[in-house]
């Protein structure tokens, strides 16, 4: 059966209302105004845009807001149990208006959890949303059985406890749905929320604390006349992506922070669908560079980089200290994005408002960072991610190495303790391509792919060389482009590690 209509058959049975989007139905053909094929804005990222019919605040006019960070239920010896109730919310994300939201606890974005290395982490995830869910940790290094395998489902009404040893660095990872086939709806109806892991290694260096270490989550958004978000039904003009035309930054639309003028540490996750974000300053300091880079994916550098602009695509992590002092008291910084158009051209807004003591600084050495050497490699893999050949009913699929995603074929097999060279190569348009348990180093190819990785975006036509170590645990586990309509749409395989 057709992928589409098994969709929405699902849905169907499950009494899922897939959001209808205005004026558009799945007979309409393609290149209306406001919509079109792929790439509709500046070719960076494939996708298509869905209009807000709602009015949209004027930018730089509500505040920033922090997700709360969840207190354990209780502590066990060395493990820390957390409880969230997934379910849906009621937020008010455009001032004025109510947005009904799927959210960790009911909000969006979820509480953020902060586990420090080494000690186990436990979330009771509750489901009482009217559709199964699957958690995955984004990031983690996680046994098989709690990764959040797509088909590994939280059934209505159910709950389950994932079990996270997090055995790794310091790093800024995130949480998210995984359901296989609705990864992109349900993530864009809110089910997305930052897991910090602090070690003491970090704990040592003078980077900005506090609130001055602040995590933003990037997610494009498209809202209805009266709040509700708009995702549409899926059909060929939407397989490329769902771009919205509002910007959210933790939530709220094109946001403003008051900042003292001090270094920040800011925690920039892409949480969008298909979105991608080159950010930049505006005005830029007047000297050095806009942002130093002090972390990626998974955690520290080495040693800091300096980048006047940035690319973030789909699941990816820089972590970035940006030091306000370079600027004139009462100055109006703004955090803009150069591949977006209108109201996505701007992310969000900065005020330094005030003077203030700041003893922090960017240390030259940051962390223990050991490049891995191609030699180490033991095996060399080729992945190829690309539209599938036919479209059926207008619908093609995605898939990798020409295979549309079968919970039952395995792709590769590494072995437990190994290196190795994987070539990622992306077709027809962009795709984030990202990889679950294995932390990769980027050898060539990709953009921005300093430190350990876990996702590596590649340009339409671009090859990534990675070395992946496999040392975490024995199992199944996938890989996919972090595009989640092509995620949905079959762009993802298994690794077994054995
Ligand atoms: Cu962020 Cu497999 O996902
Ligand atoms: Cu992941
Ligand atoms: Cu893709």
């Amino acid at each position: 059966m057709n992928v589409s209509r098994r969709r929405l058959l699902r849905a169907a049975a499950e009494g899922l209302v897939l959001v209808p989007l205005a004026g558009c139905s799945p007979g309409d053909g393609h290149g209306s105004p406001g919509r079109g094929g792929a790439n509709v804005e500046t070719g960076s990222s494939a996708g298509a845009l869905v209009r807000s019919t709602a009015r949209l605040p004027a930018p730089f006019t509500v505040p920033l807001p922090i997700p709360p960070v969840l207190r354990p239920a209780r502590t066990d010896g060395d493990a820390d149990v957390y409880e969230i109730t997934q379910r849906v919310g009621e937020a008010e994300l455009l001032p004025g208006l109510r947005t009904q939201v799927w959210g960790y606890d009911g909000i969006f974005p979820g509480p953020t959890i902060v586990s420090r290395r080494g000690r186990t982490t436990i979330v009771r995830h509750r489901n009482e949303l009217p559709a199964p869910v699957v958690v995955h940790l984004h990031g983690g290094r996680t046994p098989a059985e709690h990764d959040g395998y797509p088909t590994d489902l939280v059934a209505p009404g159910t709950a389950r406890e994932y079990v996270y040893p997090l055995d790794q660095p310091a790093a800024t990872l995130w949480y998210h749905d995984h359901r296989m086939e609705f990864t992109g709806p349900q993530v864009y109806r809110g089910l997305a929320g930052f897991h910090l892991v602090r070690d003491d290694e970090e704990d040592a260096l003078p980077l900005p604390k506090g609130d001055r270490d602040v995590p933003l989550m990037i997610a494009d958004r498209s809202f209805a006349e009266d709040g509700s978000l708009l995702y549409p039904d899926v059909h060929s003009d939407y397989i490329s992506g769902v771009l919205g035309d509002c910007v959210l930054v933790n939530g709220a639309p094109w946001p403003v922070m008051e900042v003292a003028a001090a270094r920040y540490r800011f925690r920039l996750l892409n949480a969008s669908n298909a979105r991608r974000y080159r950010l930049a300053l505006d005005p830029p300091p007047p000297s050095g560079p806009a942002f130093v880079q002090v972390g990626s994916d998974l955690g520290l550098l080495g040693a800091p980089v300096g980048h006047q602009e940035l690319q973030i695509a789909q699941a990816e992590r820089f972590d970035v200290v940006v030091d306000f002092s370079r600027y004139p008291l009462g100055q109006r910084v703004t955090l803009v994005n150069r591949l977006g158009e209108n109201g996505t051209a701007n992310v969000m807004r900065f005020v330094v408002a005030r003077r203030a003591a700041d003893d922090s600084r960017v240390p030259s050495r940051l962390a223990g960072f050991e490049p891995l050497s191609p030699s180490a490699a033991v095996v060399e893999r080729t992945f190829t991610f690309e539209r599938g050949g036919a479209e059926r009913h207008g619908m093609p699929v995605w898939t990798v190495n020409g295979r549309p995603f079968t919970p039952d074929h395995i792709a590769a097999e590494p072995a437990l303790g190994t290196v190795e060279r994987w070539t990622l190569r992306a077709k027809n348009v962009p795709h984030p391509v990202h990889i679950h348990l294995a932390p990769f180093q980027v050898l060539a190819g990709g953009r921005f792919t300093s430190g350990w990785k876990d996702t590596v975006d590649l340009a339409s036509g671009d090859q990534a060389e990675v070395l992946l170590r496999f040392d975490g645990y024995r199992g199944t586990y996938v890989f996919h482009c972090h595009n989640l309509e092509h995620e949905d749409m079959m762009m993802m395989a298994n690794f077994r590690v054995r």
